[in-house]
């Protein structure tokens, strides 16, 4: 009897597995390090709301039981959070599972799906997966190119992601601009606006796109508890959209995709809004931090409205990865992120940022008397 490969699909055949930010406890074991600073996963540096850890350990009595699919208590109070019904919300194992789900219920063979070259890399993937086409417009100064996408528009055409504020570049679109473009995308199109870190941002040129739902049927909100809220281990994110979008996902869903650990800390974490605001001014103070060392130092970035930051060096990113690596410090290389000569970090405590800030130095230093 003769084996042969087991026929896989073409599509997937052509695809290579998502590389992540390099896990600690990978790191410690490769280098025998025993403290290591991770800023390469846009992390909360500082965890997750007291609240929501007291919730998950009493949650855990209740692990035997399966949770409720819809998270309704969560969505409940999501909605009355936002102002909006909560037959508009749909949780999904992180914000990924509902870009998954989006593609899986919209893309077929030979549909299009707009975004920014570079962006979040889920997107293409899962249009990919699905058997479509990533149309990618390069960004403009690390800002999506809304014209562009616009003009990029075609009768395939199902679907248009603008990633606000933008992984990896960290830059958000101007308000007018993104409302102009609201106004103008076809209604039969998909235009997901995926808002990972909204709680970030803090500039008037920021869109609310939360009262557009209203008079734009196909205007979809991704939102996450990975990020400001601490949670990313949990996987909990939702999506924001019309309630007849979510009953086509619905069919496509898992029936049990949030556990109950994350839907009980998500809910609490929705009390805290201290955590929340203490998070997004430390974040800004960090920011500043890094801004202006990073001045000092000559390099320049995008001008970011995250927790991260994507530095330009003269240089690989890859070189300076393995270099910060080897001190202990987790960067993201560009090279993965479509951009070879920058590097991006997350925004960590003043102790990580000023480890990270030496540690840049050090490498940076290195290079200088090669
Ligand atoms: C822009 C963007 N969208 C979505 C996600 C996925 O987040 P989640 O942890 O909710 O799946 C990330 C995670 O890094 C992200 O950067």
């Amino acid at each position: 009897m003769t084996f042969s490969k087991i026929p896989v699909r073409k599509k997937i055949e052509e695809l290579s597995p998502y590389v992540s930010g390099k896990p600690i406890e990978e790191v410690q074991r490769e280098l025998g390090l025993e403290t290591i600073v991770k800023l390469a996963s846009n992390e909360n540096p500082y965890g997750c709301s007291p609240l929501a850890k007291e919730a998950m350990i009493s949650e855990m009595a209740q692990a035997s039981f399966y949770p409720e699919g819809m998270a309704p208590s969560l969505a409940e109070k999501l909605a009355r959070k936002l102002s909006i019904k909560q037959d508009q919300i749909i949780l999904g194992n992180g914000s990924d599972e509902v870009i998954r789900l989006l593609t899986r219920t919209y893309i077929q063979q030979n549909d299009e799906a707009i975004m920014a070259d570079v962006t979040f890399p889920r997107y293409e993937t899962n249009v990919l997966i699905d058997g479509g086409t990533p149309v990618k417009i390069p960004l403009v100064n690390g800002v999506h190119d809304l014209q562009r996408m616009h003009e990029a528009i075609t009768e395939n055409t199902r679907m248009i992601f603008v990633c606000n504020p933008n992984n990896p570049t960290g830059t958000i679109v101007q308000k007018e601009r993104l409302r102009a473009f609201i106004e103008k995308v076809p209604k039969h199109i998909l235009l997901i606006v995926d808002e990972a870190y909204y709680e970030y941002v803090n500039d008037e040129d920021y869109l609310e796109t939360l009262p557009l739902l209203h008079g734009h049927a196909n205007l979809v909100i991704l939102r996450t508890f990975s990020k400001i809220h601490g949670l990313a281990a949990l996987r909990i994110g939702y999506g924001i959209m019309d309630a007849t979008i979510i009953q086509e996902l619905i069919k496509v869903k898992e029936p049990f995709n949030t556990n109950r650990l994350a839907q009980s800390a998500a809910f609490a974490s929705l009390d805290d809004d201290d955590f929340v605001e203490q998070c997004a001014r430390r974040n800004e103070e960090g920011r500043n931090y890094l801004e202006n060392e990073l001045t000092r130092m000559g390099l320049s970035f995008f001008p970011s409205h995250a927790n991260f930051l994507m530095i330009k060096l003269n240089q690989p990113g890859k070189d300076v990865f393995e270099k910060l690596l080897a001190s202990g410090v987790i960067i993201r290389p560009g090279h993965l992120l479509g951009y070879d000569d920058t590097i991006r970090v997350t925004i960590g405590t003043l102790h990580e940022n000023e480890k990270f800030i030496t540690s840049l130095q050090n490498a940076m230093n290195e290079t200088a008397s090669v």
